[in-house]
This record gives structure tokens, sequence and C-alpha cells, in this order.
């Protein structure tokens, strides 16, 4: 994008970053109005320090709140129906999701689809602009340092019985008020800690480089590197460092930004077929796809991503810019693996229904809108040579 175009600049209106942000959401919600809360969560997370301090924050601001924890990773339609229904029985006006990106976007959903026409389908809404720009007020409070979901009008909604994983990108969508508390990250599994942390790098990496970048995401995607790049191995190791959780959640938060306002491009649309046809975690998939696609890309825009390799360290200025690069996919492959995620190939996937399964995800990823925005244009055929080189 040329810098005197127009660009355009959505974020949610509030943003509480740090140790005890958490606790704010009674008061936040009560001077939102909110008198009735449903709180959006998943099973495993009922009983998480974050659940507890947003439910005494309620209690204490006078607002009466009910737990919906129906929520899967991979949110489907039928999570998202569920959760309306709950916020009807409960009467509530106002959503406070608890959770990874999976509880966010599901609350998204429920806080967008409980105002206006009843028996909207989702999926139906895929695309841009298509929800009608109301929803219940939003507060979401993130339990990992990942998935960005809090600063973002998107939400990725799967469809079991179609095999199919789409987004919806509306300003409804957007958080009013997004509770960055890296406190909540503390007791994250080593696992899911990496497999987050890696996916809020690939965000960093796909909006520096996204056709649709610009000078304010180009700062976001920067900085998140700069705090991402020496954390993310730090936080596997050291689930309890404090400084470096810190760091991983302002970075993820950060990349949330910067995705959400330069768009998604090559790596997710590949990752989310991966998601559909073989349950790949999203982190995984991205994490995974992530080295090829940047060496496919590198000839088309080698300065964006040698600023980003340096940024994160994984380059010096010392390195002119094609090194920085090819040393930018070499630090990938490296971390990825030294956080532990294992190849394609390792991933349980039949090797005969990956090969079957490669075309169809070819075409998925390219009528998704992420390949648009990559930096160089990639045809069914080098989609397809992607997907085998990450296995
Ligand atoms: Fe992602």
């Amino acid at each position: 994008m040329e810098e005197s175009e127009a660009f355009d600049v959505v974020l949610p209106p509030r943003v509480v970053v740090g140790g005890g942000a958490t606790a704010r959401a009674g008061t936040l919600a009560a001077r939102m109005g909110i008198r009735r809360v449903l709180v959006v969560t998943d099973p495993g997370l009922r009983e998480h320090v974050a659940v507890r301090a947003v439910a005494d924050g309620l209690a204490a601001a006078g607002i009466a709140a009910a737990v919906f924890d129906g929520v899967q990773v991979d949110p489907t339609v039928g999570n998202v129906a569920d959760g309306i229904e709950a916020l009807a029985s409960h009467g509530a006006d106002g959503v406070v999701a608890v959770g990874g990106g999976s509880p966010i976007d599901a609350a998204k959903g429920i806080a967008a689809l409980a105002v206006g026409e009843p028996d909207r389908d989702l999926i139906a809404l895929a695309g841009f602009d298509k929800v009608g720009g109301r929803a219940l007020p939003l507060i979401a409070v993130p339990t990992t340092a990942g998935s960005g979901s809090e600063m973002t009008r998107a939400a990725v909604i799967a469809d079991p019985a179609r095999q199919i994983k789409v987004p919806v990108y509306d300003d409804a969508l957007l958080p009013a008020i997004a509770l960055v508390d890296h406190r909540n990250t503390l007791t994250m599994p080593r696992q899911l800690t990496a497999e987050v942390g890696i996916d809020a790098l690939v965000h960093a990496v796909e909006a520096m480089t996204s056709r649709a970048a610009f000078p304010v995401t180009d700062r976001f995607s920067l900085e998140a590197a700069r705090l991402i790049g020496p954390n993310l191995v730090r936080v596997c190791e050291q689930p309890d460092d404090d400084a470096a959780r810190a760091a991983m959640a302002r970075g993820a938060t950060l990349a949330g930004a910067a995705i959400s306002n330069a768009t998604i491009a090559l790596v997710h649309g590949m990752a989310r077929p991966l998601g559909a046809h073989f349950h790949v975690a999203h982190g995984a998939a991205t994490g995974i796809l992530l080295a090829p696609v940047v060496r496919f890309g590198l000839g088309a825009t080698p300065e964006r991503y040698a600023a980003i390799a340096r940024a994160a360290g994984a380059a010096g200025d010392q390195h002119p810019d094609e090194e920085a690069g090819e040393r930018l996919v070499d630090w990938i492959e490296r971390l990825v693996a030294e956080i532990g995620i294992p190849r394609l190939g390792a991933q349980g996937i039949a090797p005969e229904a990956f090969a079957a399964a490669l075309e169809p995800m070819a075409d998925a990823a390219l009528a998704s809108n992420g390949p648009e925005f990559n930096c160089r244009e990639a045809s069914r055929d080098q989609i397809v040579a992607i997907y085998r080189e990450a296995w």
C-alpha cells in the first residue's frame, strides 16, 4: 500500500494490558450500563483463575452473571447457537469471553447474533461486513497469548458437517474492551503455550508482509516480533517467568491488532483447511506452514522479511536483506522444532488421506481471502507444493 493512501485502523475502544487487568471487568461492565452478563468460556477453564476473577468483579459491581462453558476447540455453529440460548435464558445484555481464541470467537458470534433478525446462520454471514454492524457489548479476557482475537473484528467458525472453517469479518464482532492480563497465562500448558505463541509470531510476519500492510500495522508487527522472538522458547521452558509471559501477552495483542488491520495471508488461508480436514490445531498448522510460505514469498518483498527477521532477532543489522530473509526461514524452522511442534508428517495424518486432501485443501485455501493478500501470488500447484514441503 502506498504511504499516502488512506488507511483504516480498527481497534477495540479500550485495551487494558498488564497484571491485574482481569479485575477491571466488573467496574468497566457497570460503566457501560451492563446489568446481566453471560460469561462465555470452555469446560477446561471453568475453574480457571480468570473466570473466578471475572465472576468476583462482576458480583462486586452488582452484575448478575451466568457461565456458559459449551465452547469447544474450533468453535462450531452449534456452540454459537447454544450460547445464544444460554444468553436468552439468563436475559443477558452483555457478554464476557474468557479463554483462548475459541471462546472469544464464539462469544463474538453470540454477541452479534443475539441482536437483529433471529435464526441467522453465521456461516452464511462469512466474508466481510455481512453481520450488520450491531452486537451486545463484549469484553474479551484472553487466557492465552496467541490468537489476538481480543483485538480483531474476525471470528472463525467451523461447520463440522461440511468440513469447513470460515472467517467472518464485521465491526460488530470487535470487542468493546480487551483485558489482556498475562497472569492469566501463567498456568497455560506447554503445548498450548507453544501453539498459540507461534501463531502470534505468524500474525506478525503475515501482517508485515501482507499486501494490505500500512505504516501503523508495520509498527505493530515489528514490535510484536521484537517481543515474541526472544520470549517464545522462554515461556515454553520457564512457564512461570512473569516478564516473559508479559512480553508474550503484549506481543500477541499487538500482532492481533496488526493482522486484524493488515489481514491474514497465505499461511492462514492454508492452515484452515488443515484444521477442517485433519483437526490440526490452528497454531500448530500456522507454525508448520510459516517457514515454507516465507521461503516461497522471500523474493517478493525481501526488505519486509528482513525487517521482521531483525526485529525478531533472527538476523542482525549486519546481514543484507536477502541473507536476513534466509536466516528468518532457518530460525523459524529451528524455533518450531524447539518448542515441540512436529512437522505435518508427524501429526498423525495418514499419508494417503493427506495426498487425497491436497487438491481440495488447495482449493479451500484459494477460496479464502488469504492468498490474495500474500506478497507473492500462489497458484493451486504451488499451494499443493507448499503443503507437501510442510509434510
Ligand atoms: Fe492465527
